[in-house]
């Protein structure tokens, strides 16, 4: 049985919640993304020359956004420093709009927006072209604000998000960044094919449902406070998770570099604390080990997520592999669902979680 699911559809179907149906349509929105970005040859299409053309003079880039969406520009950076050789700075608007930092020579900026409409951004984007910057947004709703008084704009494809908690923006805006970066450099192997099977895994990670409601019925059952740690590219996945789950379920989580655990905030972990660890990164994997065992040692209740080659008997889930750059793209999920189940667990509305709106049009 197949559920035959449509982005572009805002009908909750037979879902109890939009925040499961976006979850479940990231696979779908991947191919789609990668249909838009990618002709049938496996060349790029769909970005402008002037888009290249432009980034191309920059010698430094400027990511700006705001909650899921800066989130998403902290693994963005990686590809554009990596891919496209271009230093990349991710700032979050409402800092930047009121201490603007010492620029570049020539800087680009790419504002990254679910609605196009966060007036932090907006305002960010309002100071830069007074100051004569080029500008591109990338954004979930075209013809907004952003995309509109921006230089560029690429969509983001993600199709309308309507549970407040954002799921598949994030993964969408994830690929689109590494889709820019691969039309401006060279990831080094095929990313279409890449796309392809990030896709494929995505959906055998929604497939688990069952295991995900476990663990977040377990792990967090009477919680107050949760971690998730993780190194590199899996400690900017790990601010994202902190946020999906303390902003529906209410369990305060923080989320952060694992080498920092000793800086501090391991005085903070007590018999049955639920510490979630992603661990998709080769380079760190070893140290990473090593501080879960570290907080198990002093009571945590660990709970890791590792991808297939990192993962060791005891891990609670194990994340199929792709390429170690995308991996953030799969690493998330779990965390989505986990804070789904737990939020449901605590009798809470999934979708519209309190004191929260879906758009920040204020500052
Ligand atoms: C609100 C939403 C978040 C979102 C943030 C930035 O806080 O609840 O999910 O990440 O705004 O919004 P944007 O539309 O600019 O991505």
């Amino acid at each position: 049985f197949i559920l035959e699911i449509d982005p572009e559809d805002t009908d909750k179907g037979a879902y109890p919640y939009y925040m499961l149906k976006e979850i479940d349509e990231q696979a779908v929105v991947a191919r789609k993304i990668a249909g838009h970005y990618f002709d049938e040859d496996g060349n790029l299409q769909g970005i402008p020359c002037a888009v290249t053309d432009t980034i191309q003079e920059a010698d430094r880039l400027y990511i700006v956004a705001a909650g899921t969406s800066y989130h998403a520009g902290l693994i963005g950076k990686r590809y554009f420093e990596q891919w496209a050789k271009i230093p990349t700075e991710v700032h979050i608007a409402s800092e930047f709009a009121y201490d603007q930092p010492m620029l570049s020579e020539k800087p680009f900026f790419i504002f990254l927006s679910q609605s196009g409409e966060t007036a932090d951004s907006r305002e960010v984007l309002d100071n830069v072209k007074k100051q004569g910057y080029p500008a591109l947004t990338l954004a979930n709703v075209m013809n907004s604000t952003l995309t509109r008084e921006a230089d560029f704009a690429l969509p983001v494809l993600a199709g309308p998000e309507i549970a407040v908690a954002s799921t598949k923006a994030y993964t969408a805006q994830v690929l689109v960044q590494a889709i820019l970066a691969a039309a401006l450099g060279n990831p080094g192997f095929d990313l279409k094919a890449e796309l392809a099977k990030v896709a494929v895994e995505i959906q055998a990670i929604t497939d688990e449902k069952e295991s995900f409601k476990k663990i977040a019925e377990s792990a967090l059952k009477d919680q107050q406070s949760a971690f998730y740690i993780g190194r590199g590219l899996d400690a900017a996945v790990a601010l994202e998770a902190a946020l999906k789950l303390k902003e529906i379920s209410y369990v305060q989580t923080e989320g952060f570099a694992a080498g920092e655990l000793k800086h501090g905030t391991i005085s903070l972990i007590e018999e049955g604390t639920p510490v979630f660890a992603l661990l998709t990164q080769k380079k760190t994997a070893g140290l990473l080990r090593g501080e879960v065992a570290q907080v198990a040692a002093r009571g945590a209740n660990t709970v890791v997520f590792a991808s297939e080659s990192l993962a060791q008997d005891g891990d609670a889930f194990v994340l199929p592999e792709v390429n170690e750059l995308l991996m953030p793209i799969l690493a998330v999920i779990p965390a989505q669902l986990v804070a789904y189940y737990a939020t449901l667990d605590r009798g809470l509305d999934v979708d519209r979680p309190r004191n929260l709106a879906k758009s920040v049009t204020v500052q």
